[in-house]
């Protein structure tokens, strides 16, 4: 973007919040191995709805937090995601994105990471994007907070899982999307689930079930590329489908009381409402059997079909009792009856808080990279079951050659794949 495309309010206002930082080493930039000021300087690869939040939770953590590059495909979300930020009195102290330091189009992502003074990176892009972004990310030897799902494919999920060991290696850390993992009112009752107070888990089941999300019409000068990318929910090769891009926060729970994902998946799922083609090739509907390695099975569902009852949640049933979760909610019911009463910080931002005593090496050292990509891989084992209409194993969808991504990424024409149907689309 030119920085002519700035207004001089705009520019000012970046380089008054530029030059407020004062240059003293501090020890977060000794950690890092930088000597600028003493702010935690933050990027934003993806500055939609979810990057510019993931912003806001950033510096409502640390108040030595700063935004300070911003990188997206299309440069109205960009312009859009830095007025709100930098407009609102919250945060608008904590922003400083000078126009040199704000990037658009597909290679966006390479230019604010070439940044070297940038501490940690937000990844927000529809999912298809992130084993790329991830992957670079580590290669620049940033630390990450990556939205959920981070891959739509296996081949994704594997690349994912080899950065994120090599992020090990290099002591970055890495937090994720999932930010169950990260709410007192889940942590409280993973303790007491693990510590046996539902005694041994014999089923589980989880749900999202809801209405309709928003569409992205399709506008007579978008070519293929654009208006998938803008309208990206509905398309596999970038959002996973909704049993990835939404669900993935329930399985995760129930891996996580497993201690780790399911072997086999079994499942089904159609697309009964959502036909028209600006609905892409997603379904509207899943619902999958899990098995686990002790043969503990779970039941998961997941629809988005207006009109019909919601439910957002998970159940593990136990021998001595049950308890049910969401967020800001757990109980456990039985004997050892319980109920969450405690203070729920937002999840959103406490995940930020973790990221950056993980970073500043006053808190456990996080690195939740594998554990991400095993759950992203749950939900497309069971979206892999269902398309098919076969079982599908934990290995074989870990070794799966499945790769939706285009052949290239740039704008202009972009085939839909067909829908899939069960018992004729092949499992891969
Ligand atoms: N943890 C949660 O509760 C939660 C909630 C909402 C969304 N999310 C996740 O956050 C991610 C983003 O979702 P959203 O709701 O913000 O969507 P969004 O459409 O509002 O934002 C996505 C942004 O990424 C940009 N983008 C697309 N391709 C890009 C590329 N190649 N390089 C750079 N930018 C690119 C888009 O232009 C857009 O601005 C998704 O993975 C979604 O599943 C998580």
């Amino acid at each position: 973007m030119s920085g002519s495309d700035w207004t001089r309010r705009d520019f000012v206002k970046a380089t008054a919040a530029i030059s407020a930082g004062t240059l003293v080493p501090s020890a977060f930039a000794a950690r890092t191995e930088r000597a600028i000021d003493d702010s935690i300087r933050v990027g934003v690869i993806g500055c939609g709805g979810r990057g510019t939040g993931a912003a806001a939770n950033a510096i409502k953590a640390h108040p030595r937090v700063k935004i300070v590059a911003m990188a997206d495909l299309f440069e109205d979300r960009l312009r859009g995601s830095y007025g709100w930020i930098s407009g609102d009195e919250e945060y608008e102290k904590q922003v400083a994105v000078d126009p040199e330091h704000m990037f658009a189009g597909f290679d966006a992502y390479k230019q604010l990471l070439a940044i070297k003074d940038i501490d940690y990176v937000i990844l927000a892009t529809p999912p298809g994007f992130r084993p790329i972004h991830f992957d670079a990310a580590v290669n620049a030897g940033k630390h990450v907070f990556m939205e959920k799902p981070v891959a739509v494919d296996p081949v994704g999920i594997r690349r994912v899982i080899d950065a994120g060991q090599r992020a090990k290696a290099q002591k970055l850390s890495v937090v994720a999307g999932t930010q169950r993992r990260h709410e007192r009112s889940y942590l409280s009752l993973m303790e007491r689930v693990q510590s046996g107070e539902i005694g041994e888990i014999v089923s589980a089941s989880c749900y999202w079930n809801q209405g309709g999300l928003w569409v992205h019409e399709r506008k007579p000068e978008y070519s293929d590329m654009e208006w998938q990318c803008r309208n990206w929910l509905y398309f596999t090769w970038l959002s996973g489908d909704h049993i990835c891009e939404q669900h993935i926060h329930n399985i995760d729970v129930i891996n996580w009381a497993m201690g780790g994902p399911p072997v086999k998946a079994t499942g089904m799922g159609g697309r009964q409402v959502r036909t028209e083609e600006k609905y892409g090739n997603i379904f509207d509907h899943f619902s999958i059997e899990y098995e686990y390695a002790n043969s503990m099975t779970m039941q998961s569902m997941c629809r988005q079909i207006d009109g019909c009852a919601g439910r957002v949640e998970e159940v593990l049933v136990g021998s001595k009792g049950r308890s049910i979760s969401r967020p800001g909610y757990a109980v456990i019911n039985g004997p050892r009856e319980w109920r969450f009463e405690g203070d729920n910080r937002n999840p959103y931002e406490q995940e930020h808080v973790d990221l950056i005593a993980s970073i500043m090496g006053e808190g456990v050292y996080l690195n939740e990279a594998q554990r991400v990509a095993e759950s992203t891989l749950t939900a497309i084992m069971g979206r892999m079951s269902a398309y098919t209409g076969k079982s599908v194993e934990w290995l074989g969808a870990m070794e799966s050659r499945l790769d939706l991504a285009p052949d290239a990424y740039k704008f202009g024409d972009l085939r839909v794949r067909p829908v899939s149907v069960p018992g004729k689309t092949e499992l891969i």
